[in-house]
């Protein structure tokens, strides 16, 4: 197979073109669109007076017809190849470009450019689908004014949304109808969109801080209107955020949200027509998860903040993805701890980071958040992008402080508001509004890789001393050799007799650092408060200090973490006996027994954080620590852990989940959260401790349960206690939910993920076949083969490698027709260089039989790495 080729950061040059104006006409009918685009186009200044070729990007269409200046262009001044249109020899400086083509959205499975999902159709263009709606300089360092005209059948689409104003519409014969709308902002085009179709329509309007009032539409499948208040409701708090937390306001007179089922990701910030996957829309108490409320709010605030932080200042290319997506996760996550728990959420997002960014940035895939090059972009939206981002941003704003780091976003966008910028340029308005120079800071920029933080301390005297170093793995791509990040450090002296503890933000910016400290009897250091730094710390600590910490420390995200590392020195111990006996250990430490019970005493704690401080760290988090994972070994001593502390406390278990039982109206607060959370956690101990006091707490939750976080909790515990597909709570769950497909991912996904490992796969193959197995619907095949593969360790990584060779086969079928899906698909081999040599070798040849098979460049950059191990 002939090597796609591969695009380097360092050979940006500024287009030698550019589009001031597109006025688009896209004509639907039922087996394909016409679309007529008119482009007013100038030299870039550093071009004029220069003949040059325009070449114009387009893929999967047909040309109908091409006019320069209003004359049709003749076949020897262009040249047209599958997936570039060149103009040659363009002499004028100013011309317009009027260019008809036509494509097929019926037929487009791949879910980018203009495509139907169900009845209705939509567009995705970000990073390169607009090339697939029409020819055109698709690069988002290229912005225009969009003006767009659709016509198509009135019945079948009453709905003609894009992007901006509403400019008219009107009734035309046959039955059909046009509207137009007008952008008034400059745009790159990975910003366009587009839905026609039919829908119910959630209206509501919101008034900004400057007291314009703004509509507010959400549009859904017909039917759905009573799941959208929460998204509505998400929708209203994030612009009332926005404005009173960085005085951004919104700034068209309409903002529409469309939910479709059909989408490979979550959703889309396309100006004032945000296109989302109705997961990340449609919730209501029976059928959404506490979980997926969140979600909802979460999405809904990442997308709304875009228009700010992405559209309004936007990227130059895309290297500089981090821009936009690790400055509004950033945002995102702050506002989502400011509507919930501050605590809480910060837990979750570390959790999130360590389990799934530590994991990527440690293996084949690892990359900085600016990439210096790739093959195909859409394999770049990536945890490291996106949370490590994140992250980089927090550290700017611990370094600099809240108020510079505000001072820092008005700077920017004084600086750069509608322009293509990099991340560069973010930082230099935060060391203008901070006065601080952040040159080194900037080293995070390009390095791959989590640091490992060496920590060690002594005392002299009534001095406390930390000894820190600083470790890089070996970077996947070059680094340069004075690459020495800085990061604040945020530290804790709990004093151990008074328990009070003193706080420190130290700065780090040398390999070896030593900081010293005035104290007054022993402390514990309590290290990386908040997680003020994306890295690993390692500092010998005894099960006591842990203790201690757990107990006494203030910050919560600490106290997180001590209890997983108690859990994490508790459970090694327990598979080191296991593996050197050849069976279980039946005890539990009296330390480990007392420290267990404290926590589920303290009744200061949030239930919310109770639930978490009780969780166990997974076994995908236990698989990651080892070389050469034992998967079995993981999960049997995982599961015989949990087990012994079910029994040991199922006392305690019993009768709290019993209290947390008693009635209550349904609210999304943080309280409500946290008693359906703690309930949960303490039926999954009471299950795993396999007594019949367990099962009949399982049966009364199941069948008492009014909400879906009950409701598929409970199910998913019936799956993983090894009960047959057929039984009755797994069909009972299948005959309520049938005709809401949105819970029915949840049941595919419950089951790929829980099901025991002897009939997981066998049982997939089943459910492949389920009527209500949308094979070509990128969430269906998330839920069932992403969910076996990531979630279901010890079944995906049988040793026998007869689920490596189905999870291959399946990739080489979506990558057939969905190669965005199939690349993510193939992320499922991502743990390849940390097996034993049994797994890999059977993992190798699965993998050789997808790149056998000529994938697409998506599936092939992926997989190219993982061979390379
Ligand atoms: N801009 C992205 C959506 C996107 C990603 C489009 C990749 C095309 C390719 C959007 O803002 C986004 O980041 N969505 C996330 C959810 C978000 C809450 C992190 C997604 O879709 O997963
Ligand atoms: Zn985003």
């Amino acid at each position: 197979m002939q090597q796609p080729k591969t695009i380097y950061l360092k050979d940006y040059k500024p287009s030698p073109f550019t589009i001031d104006t597109i006025d688009l006409t896209v004509d639907i009918h039922a087996d394909h669109s016409l679309v007529t685009s008119v482009m007013r186009m100038e030299k870039h200044k550093d071009s004029v007076g220069q003949k040059l070729n325009l070449e114009l990007n387009g893929e999967g269409m047909e040309l109908v017809s091409l006019k320069f200046n209003g004359e049709a262009l003749p076949n020897d001044r262009f040249q047209l190849s599958s997936d570039k249109l060149v103009i040659l020899n363009v002499s004028h400086d100013e011309f317009t470009l009027e260019i008809q083509n036509k494509i097929n959205p019926a037929e487009n499975k791949a879910l980018e450019g203009f495509y139907q999902s169900g009845p209705q159709l939509c567009t995705q263009c970000e990073p390169e689908g607009f090339r697939r709606i029409t020819y055109f300089i698709d690069r988002p360092d290229v912005m225009a004014k969009y003006k767009t005209k659709m016509i198509a059948d009135k019945k079948q689409y009453p709905f003609l949304l894009s992007n901006g104003n509403r400019l008219g519409g009107g009734d035309l014969p046959g039955g059909r109808h046009w509207v137009e709308w007008q952008d008034p902002f400059r745009k790159p085009s990975y910003l366009f969109a587009m839905v026609a179709g039919d829908f119910d329509v959630a209206r509501d309007t919101f008034t900004t801080m400057k007291g314009r009032k703004i509509d507010l539409e959400i549009y859904v499948d017909k039917g759905n209107l009573g799941k959208t208040p929460h998204a509505m409701n998400s929708l209203k708090q994030s612009m009332k955020w926005d404005e009173e937390t960085f005085g951004l306001e919104y700034d068209l007179d309409i903002y529409m949200i469309v939910a479709v089922d059909s989408f490979n990701m979550g959703a889309m910030e396309n100006k004032g027509l945000n296109i989302f996957n109705s997961t990340y829309t449609l919730a209501d108490e029976k059928s959404a998860t506490d979980h997926d409320f969140q979600g909802v709010q979460g999405v809904i605030g990442h997308e709304y903040f875009h228009n700010w932080t992405g559209n309004r200042v936007t990227c130059r290319d895309w290297f500089q993805l981090t821009l936009k997506e690790g400055l509004t996760v950033f945002r995102d996550q702050e506002f989502s701890s400011d509507m919930l728990s501050r605590a809480v959420k910060r837990l979750e997002d570390v959790r999130l980071l360590k389990d799934s960014q530590f994991a990527e940035d440690a293996g084949p895939l690892s990359h900085p958040i600016r990439p210096s090059s790739y093959i195909e972009i859409n394999n770049f939206y990536t945890r490291t992008v996106y949370e490590k981002g994140a992250e980089v941003i927090r550290m700017i704003h611990t370094l600099i402080g809240k108020q510079n780091f505000r001072k820092g976003m008005d700077k920017y966008f004084e600086l750069f508001d509608g322009q293509a910028v990099t991340t560069e340029d973010f930082v230099h308005a935060m060391e203008v509004a901070s006065g601080r120079d952040l040159s080194q800071f900037k080293n995070w920029y390009s390095r791959p890789g989590t640091p490992t933080l060496k920590v060690t301390s002594r005392k002299e005297g009534n001095e406390f001393i930390l000894d820190i170093e600083q470790k890089y793995p070996v970077p996947t791509v070059k680094v340069e050799d004075n690459n020495v990040l800085l990061m604040p450090f945020k530290i804790g002296l709990l004093d151990k007799t008074t328990k009070t503890e003193e706080e420190h933000l130290l700065e780090l910016k040398n390999l070896k650092e030593t900081f010293r400290f005035k104290v007054n009897g022993d402390v514990t250091p309590s290290l990386n408060l908040g997680f003020s730094a994306p890295v690993i710390v390692e500092y010998p600590y005894e099960v006591a200090d842990l203790i201690e910490l757990m107990s006494f420390n203030k910050d919560p995200y600490c106290r997180y973490e001590a209890t997983q590392k108690i859990y994490d020195h508790v459970f090694k111990a327990e598979f080191y006996y296991y593996k050197a006996n050849g069976k279980l250990n039946p005890e539990l430490t009296s330390e480990f027994k007392n420290a267990f019970q404290n926590l589920l005493k303290d009744e200061s704690i949030d239930l919310s954080f109770k639930s978490y401080l009780l969780d166990l760290p997974t076994e995908n988090g236990l698989s990651q620590e080892m070389l050469q994972p034992d998967f079995d070994a993981i999960h049997t001593v995982h599961h015989h852990l949990r087990k012994k502390l079910g029994v040991e406390f199922q006392e305690w278990f019993l009768k709290e989940h019993d209290r947390l039982s008693k009635a209550s109206k349904f609210e999304l607060t943080p309280k409500a959260f946290g008693e359906r959370a703690l309930k949960n956690q303490c039926l999954t101990y009471l299950v795993t401790s396999e007594t019949k006091a367990g099962m009949g707490a399982l049966d009364k939750h199941y069948a008492n349960a009014t909400n879906m976080t009950e409701e598929v909790h409970a199910l998913q515990l019936y799956i993983a206690s090894g009960v047959e597909l057929e039984h009755e709570s797994i069909q009972k769950f299948y005959q309520k939910w049938k005709h809401d497909s949105l819970v029915m991912l949840k049941w595919f996904s419950s089951l790929a993920a829980f099901s025991p490992k002897k009939s997981a796969l066998p049982r997939i193959e089943k459910l492949e076949k389920n009527v209500l197995f949308q094979k070509q619907v990128p969430n269906y095949l998330r839920a069932l083969y992403l969910q076996f593969a990531k979630n279901n360790l010890h079944a995906f990584h049988d040793d026998n490698g007869d689920a490596y060779r189905f999870m291959a086969q399946r990739i080489r079928m979506i990558d057939g027709f969905n190669p965005q899906v199939a690349s993510r698909a193939a992320g499922a081999f991502s743990l390849i260089n940390k097996l034993d040599a049994k797994r890999q070798t059977e993992m190798k040849t699965a993998l050789k039989s997808i790149m056998d098979d000529k994938p697409s460049r998506d599936t092939y950059e992926v997989i190219s790495k993982y061979l390379a191990q």
